[in-house]
């Protein structure tokens, strides 16, 4: 693969105006702190992170819909953006795909991708399309693009004659047809139902790498982001907390909330005694020196993370850890069960192991990836840096 840079954000930070109390309030509230990230040619990241984190707002500032309080973006190793200098989002050659599909409802699906063409042409002095025969390129190019998401037929077709999965694949091909640098997604997916939704993320995957276009597709669905991504970016509160193939992000999270958001993960209090950490569990030997994470060492309390697929159920009458709930998924169980505190815990196993609800059990632990997040004065290291 190619891996010169097409986006690069240094340092960006992104403030509105606090509400404003009186006309004196000169506070602002931080949206974007001080963001940092690369994208690669041809790479699909996934950004992903709650709601409210600065997703949507991170998309805007890239396509040229906000301006930016601090930093720098550079798109195909241009500045396009600075606090005081900010590229037309005409000029940036990115391609946006919104949630709501966004489609005119008066354009047939084939004058629907037509349009970006057209408006490309007023827009591009040096465009292709903007001197010999346009009106014929045009209609190569949307024939193109529609075989490229598999809809050649439904080219006359009206917006509403198009199921929600069919829409969302013509803003897509709307969106590729000027052949942007850069495509934007905006949690393209989330109107759609499961089974639709699963089957077009695979094929949204495919399409861009078909036609060798970088993207970020917004979502804050983590099944979503493994599933799809080159690279994750996982954000919280306006700040990027780690960036990494989906296989780093889930197997070494950077932060607690990481792990919590993107693994779904057990946390058990942990208490350092000697070499090994002390849970209601019982005595975990767990040692990450190979992190390098300084906070480890000076710590004494922690939070242990247990993935459900690292916990094995065994039957013991005498154990004081209860069955609360089983649920049969086809290729395995999942177990919630009691600790005598009344902490919950959660356990994958495959199907072969039924266990009847109400059954005591042992907890078999996998601990190769088994984490302690360390915690000062009772918080976790990443809340007590972030807030
Ligand atoms: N124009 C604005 N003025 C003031 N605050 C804003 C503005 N636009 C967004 N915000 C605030 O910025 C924060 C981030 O918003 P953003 O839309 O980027 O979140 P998001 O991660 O996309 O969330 P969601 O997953 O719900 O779409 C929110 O707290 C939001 O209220
Ligand atoms: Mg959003």
């Amino acid at each position: 693969m190619n891996q010169s840079v097409i986006l690069q954000l240094k340092n960006v930070t992104k403030t509105y105006p606090h509400r404003p109390a009186s006309s004196m309030d000169s506070r602002h509230t931080v949206v974007l702190d001080n963001v940092n990230l690369t994208l690669n040619h041809g790479e699909l990241l996934g950004l992903l992170g709650p709601s409210g984190c600065g997703k949507t707002t991170l998309l805007r500032i890239v396509a040229g819909f906000e301006s930016i309080s601090q930093g720098t973006v550079s798109i195909a190793g241009k500045v396009v953006c600075t606090n005081c200098e900010s590229l037309a989002a005409e000029k940036r050659n990115t391609g946006m795909v919104f949630q709501d599909y966004a489609l005119f409802p008066h354009l047939t699906v084939a004058e629907n991708i037509a349009f970006g063409l057209k408006n490309q042409s007023k827009n591009r002095s040096q465009s292709i399309f903007s001197r010999h025969k346009p009106k014929a390129q045009i209609e190569q190019r949307v024939s193109e693009v529609l075989d490229l998401v598999g809809l050649s037929s439904l080219q006359k077709r009206y917006p509403h004659q198009l199921s929600g999965g069919q829409q969302q694949r013509i803003s897509l091909a709307r969106a590729l047809a000027p052949q942007p640098t850069l495509i934007l997604l905006d949690e393209p997916l989330s109107n759609l139902d499961v089974q639709v939704r699963n089957r077009l993320r695979a094929e949204i995957r495919s399409i861009l790498k078909a036609s060798a276009t970088s993207a970020i597709f917004v979502t804050h669905d983590r099944e979503e982001a493994l599933a799809i991504s080159d690279q994750i970016a996982v954000m919280r509160q306006g700040k990027i907390e780690q960036v990494g193939t989906p296989e780093d992000v889930y197997l070494n999270p950077a932060s607690r909330f990481v792990a919590e958001f993107v693994t779904q993960a057990n946390f058990l209090s942990a208490t350092k005694k000697g070499s090994v950490w002390l849970t209601e569990i019982g005595e975990i030997p767990i040692s990450q020196p190979e992190l390098g994470d300084r906070h480890y060492a000076e710590a004494e309390m922690g939070d242990l993370m247990l993935r459900p697929e690292d916990i094995t159920l065994i039957p013991d009458p005498k154990s004081n850890i209860v069955i609360g709930e089983r649920q049969f998924l086809g290729r395995e169980y999942h177990y919630c069960v009691s600790t005598a505190s009344g902490k919950k815990i959660y356990a994958r196993t495959n199907s072969a192991q039924a266990i009847a609800v109400g059954s005591r059990v042992n907890l078999g632990l996998n601990l190769t990836s088994g984490r302690i997040f360390p915690k000062f004065d009772g918080r976790d290291k990443s809340l007590a840096s972030v807030s």
